[in-house]
C-alpha cells in the first residue's frame, strides 16, 4: 500500500504550460488512494481547465477566494484545515515570489499563507523557462522558502516548450508521485548510509558472449527505494538490469562480480546497512577471450573451465566493522524448496545476523514475491505481497534490530 493511500491533498495549479502534467499528477495521486482537492490559479486555468481538473478528481475546482459556495464563504480557511498537504503542482516564478512574501491575492497563495504550518505540509514543483530558474532572483526564492519549512521539489532537465533547453521543467507526474511517497514514509534510517547490491552479474567468455542468471534486480531496486523513503543515503550496486534508478539513490553499475566487489569495497566503509540482494554469479569463465571465439566449422566445442567468484557478502560479514556491530549485513537466499532449512544454513555460512530467503523461480522477474526473514532466533514470515511494500517492510525490520 502506498504512503498516499487515505490522504486529502490540495493540488494547487500555478500558471504554467506544465499545468498539463498536473492532470497526470491528479490521476496518479487518486490511484494512490489519495483524495484530491484542486485549487488552481487565475493563470492557471489559461493552460488548463477547471472542467478537466474537476472531471479527473471528482470534486469542484476552486478558482475563487470570494467563492460562496462554503457555508462560512471563507474557502481558504476550509480548504487548508482539511489537507494532509499542499502540493502546488506547477509553481510558477511569479508564484514561489508570492509565497515567499506572504501575498496572498488569489485563493491558492491565501490557502498556502492560512494553513497551519505545523500540520499541514506545503510542497512544490518548481516549473519554469531555464533562464527564470537560473536568475538569483529565483534562487534566493528558493532557498528563502526552504529555510521556512517549505519543501521545494527538484526540476527536471530536457527540452522546454520554449525551445530551450536546460533546467527548469517540471518534474515529470510519476517522479512527483514517488517524492511525496518518500516525503510521507517514517524517516526510520535517517542519517544512515544504505548499500545496497543488486542484479544478476555477467561473467564474459568473449566479447559477445557471457554467463549471466534469471535475476531481474526488482527487488534490490525496491529495497533500495525503501530506504531512501526512510531518509537514508543510498547506493545501488548494480549489475546488468533494465529498471530506472530509484530516484534520489546513487547508481553503481557492474557487470562482473569482481567488478561488484571493488564498487561494494569503495563504498562500505561509510554504510551503516549493506543489503545484498545480488544474484552473483557463483563461477566466472578462467579465461575470457579477448576476441570473439570463432566456430571454425571442424565440430570441436571451446572447453571452458571455471574458477569460482568472491563472495562479497561473506567478506563484508567478517569484516572488523561488521563483526563489530557498526555495519549490519543482509544477506539474500533464492531457493528452489526447503526454504527455511536452505536459508537457517546459509545465514550460519555467511556470517550475517538477518538473511532473507525467497523461493527464486516464482518471483525471479515477478513484481510480487513472498520473504523468509532468517535471524538467530528463528524465522518470521512477510506473506506474498508487492515487492516494493515487502522492501519497505523488511527496511522497517531492519531499522528496528538496529535500534
Ligand atoms: O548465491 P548464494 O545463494 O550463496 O547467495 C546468498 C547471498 O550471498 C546473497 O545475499 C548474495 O548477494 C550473496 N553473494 C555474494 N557473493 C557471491 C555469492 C553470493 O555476495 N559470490
Amino acid at each position: 500500500m502506498s504512503t498516499l493511500a487515505g490522504k486529502h491533498i490540495v493540488l494547487g495549479l500555478s500558471g504554467g504550460i506544465a499545468c498539463y502534467k498536473a492532470a497526470e499528477l491528479c490521476r496518479a495521486l487518486m490511484k494512490s488512494g489519495v483524495t484530491v482537492q484542486v485549487v488552481m490559479t487565475e493563470a492557471a486555468e489559461h493552460f488548463m481547465t477547471a472542467v478537466t481538473m474537476q472531471a479527473l478528481s471528482g470534486r469542484a475546482v476552486f478558482t475563487s477566494q470570494w467563492d460562496n459556495r462554503e457555508a462560512n464563504n471563507m474557502a481558504h480557511i476550509n480548504l487548508s484545515r482539511e489537507a494532509d498537504a499542499i502540493v502546488v503542482a506547477p509553481a510558477s516564478a511569479d508564484f514561489m515570489a508570492k509565497l515567499l512574501h506572504g501575498r496572498a491575492d488569489d485563493l491558492l497563495s491565501l490557502m498556502c499563507l492560512a494553513r497551519p504550518v505545523e500540520q499541514v505540509p506545503l510542497i512544490v514543483a518548481p516549473a519554469m523557462n531555464r533562464e527564470m530558474w537560473a536568475n538569483p532572483a529565483t534562487q534566493r526564492n528558493v532557498a528563502q522558502l526552504r529555510a521556512d519549512g517549505v519543501h521545494v521539489l527538484d526540476v527536471g532537465q530536457g527540452d522546454q516548450a520554449c525551445g530551450e533547453t536546460g533546467d527548469g521543467r517540471m518534474l515529470e507526474a510519476e517522479e512527483i508521485l514517488e517524492d511525496l511517497e518518500s516525503f510521507f514514509a517514517p524517516k526510520l534510517l535517517k542519517g544512515k548510509n544504505v548499500l545496497v547490491t543488486a542484479g544478476p552479474t555477467y561473467e564474459a567468455i568473449d566479447p559477445v558472449r557471457g554467463i549471466t542468471n534469471l535475476s531481474s534486480g526488482k527487488m534490490g531496486f525496491a529495497i533500495a527505494r525503501a530506504a531512501h523513503m526512510a531518509g537514508a543515503q543510498v547506493t545501488l550496486v548494480a549489475g546488468p538490469v533494465h529498471l530506472p534508478t530509484p530516484r534520489g539513490v546513487q547508481r553503481v553499475n557492474v557487470q562482473s562480480a569482481r567488478q561488484m566487489q571493488t564498487a561494494v569495497a569503495q563504498h562500505v566503509d561509510t554504510a551503516q546497512v549493506f543489503i545484498s540482494t545480488a544474484a552473483v554469479a557463483d563461477w566466472r569463465p578462467a579465461n575470457s577471450s579477448d576476441q570473439k571465439i570463432k566456430k571454425d566449422g571442424s565440430g570441436q566445442t571451446p572447453q571452458l573451465g571455471f574458477v569460482e567468484n568472491p563472495d562479497i557478502l561473506a567478506t563484508v560479514a567478517h569484516s572488523p566493522r561488521a563483526v563489530s556491530g557498526a555495519l549490519f549485513c543482509v544477506g539474500f537466499a533464492a531457493e528452489s524448496h526447503d526454504l527455511l532449512a536452505h536459508a537457517t544454513a546459509k545465514r550460519e555460512r555467511k556470517g550475517v545476523p538477518l538473511l532473507v530467503g525467497n523461493i527464486g523461480p516464482a518471483t525471479f522477474g515477478q513484481d510480487d514475491n513472498a520473504l523468509l526473514l532468517v535471524d538467530v532466533d528463528g524465522a518470521r514470515e512477510l506473506p506474498h505481497a508487492s515487492k516494493q511494500n515487502l522492501a519497505i517492510e523488511l527496511v522497517a525490520d531492519i531499522a528496528r534490530r538496529m535500534g
